[in-house]
């Protein structure tokens, strides 16, 4: 007998009391495996579902949309909704949910991690000891750089870029931000709005925080970084293709800027063969800054609830195309 629950499809194996969450509310067609769907699977599923649970590995472009013939709602668990057309998705009505908020602290946390990591150059110094090189304290050895009394320059002044903006206060850094809207510094911050080409000429750090748009991608290129100081690091745990990687192989070469930490690459997973891997100034983790067992169960259960809003008729939570209910 068919069952009276809509049809969701769940792209990955999730914690158990999100599935049961899901199996109570719908008749959930669950991607058991830990890879992601291949096309091929995704638009068949796609194809009988009134839902989906989408994750930023699912590429949710035009073709796979057309072929929702009765998708009502896509619920992506991730704040980033750049693997999905959004245009496509809100020209069929279809509302897209995201999880803004609840990984803020968590991957602001992540991409301080990734500042002190590779200032106070933590991965060197594991690997020196590891290597049997630990003889003696010495004066000279595995020095790095401060961040007290430098410059962050923040691109991208939303929630994370502010939440990463608090913990660089805690540390007495100079801040500079930009972002297209102008804001009031928010409380407890003292930052300064710049320009991208000023933040890069001026700042010992820079933290990437824009979301991936055709306006974003390869933002920091050959030009971009070509300002940055001999000195500096980058950080970047926005999206990959915000940098053009294979400038800043070069530049990274040629040690302008001096160091990037990343936890995002242009291609995820990244190449064993991508040069970057090759390169001694750089450090990267696999997209993992939102990684903790609090905010991952956050962002599930928050995707579950703008699924049972979308398949309720109500609007979603937290919805990326809140202009589809314009229309
Ligand atoms: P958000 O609150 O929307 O902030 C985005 C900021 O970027 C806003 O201040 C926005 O301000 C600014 N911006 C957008 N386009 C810009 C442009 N062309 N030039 C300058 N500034 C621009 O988003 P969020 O929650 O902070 O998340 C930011 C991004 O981080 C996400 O989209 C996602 O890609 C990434 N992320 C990655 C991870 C990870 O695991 N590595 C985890 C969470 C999020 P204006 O609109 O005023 O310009
Ligand atoms: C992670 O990258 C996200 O966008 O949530």
């Amino acid at each position: 007998m068919r069952s009276e629950k809509p049809r969701v499809f769940v792209c990955r194996q999730l914690p158990q009391e999100i599935i049961d969450r899901l199996n109570e509310h719908f008749n959930v067609d669950l991607w058991e495996s830990d890879m992601p769907p291949d096309r091929n699977s995704l638009v068949e599923h796609i194809s009988k579902a009134d839902g989906i649970f989408s994750l930023l590995t699912e590429r949710i472009d035009n073709e796979v949309i057309e072929q929702g013939h009765s998708l009502k709602v896509i619920s992506n668990m991730a704040v980033g909704t750049d693997n999905i057309d959004l245009a496509s998705a809100t020209k069929r009505g279809i509302p897209v949910g995201n999880t803004p908020g609840v990984l803020t602290e968590t991957t602001a946390d992540f991409a301080f991690s990734l500042l002190l990591a590779s200032a106070r150059r933590i991965v060197d110094a594991d690997n020196y000891v590891r290597a049997g090189h630990w003889k003696t304290w010495g004066p000279s050895i595995l020095l790095g750089r401060d961040l007290h009394g430098a410059t962050l320059g923040i691109i991208g002044f939303g929630a994370i870029g502010q939440a990463v903006a608090k913990r660089a206060s805690g540390f007495d850094m100079k801040i500079l931000y930009c972002k297209r809207t102008p804001i009031e510094s928010p409380e407890g911050i003292n930052a300064t709005r710049a320009t991208t080409d000023q933040i890069l000429m001026q700042s010992d750090f820079v933290s990437l925080h824009v979301p991936l748009t055709t306006e974003t991608r390869h933002f920091i290129g050959a030009r971009e970084l070509s300002l940055m100081k001999d000195s500096s690091i980058l950080i970047n745990t926005a999206r990959g293709p915000v940098v053009d990687q294979k400038a800043l192989v070069e530049a990274l070469r040629s040690g302008r800027p001096a160091k990037a930490a990343l936890d995002v690459t242009s291609v995820e997973p990244i190449d064993m063969n991508d040069e970057l891997l090759s390169l001694p100034n750089v450090i990267i983790a696999p997209h993992i800054a939102s990684a903790s067992v609090a905010t991952r169960l956050k962002m599930a259960n928050m995707a579950v609830d703008n699924l049972l809003a979308g398949l309720s008729g109500e609007r979603l939570i937290n919805c990326a195309n809140p202009e589809v209910y314009d229309q």
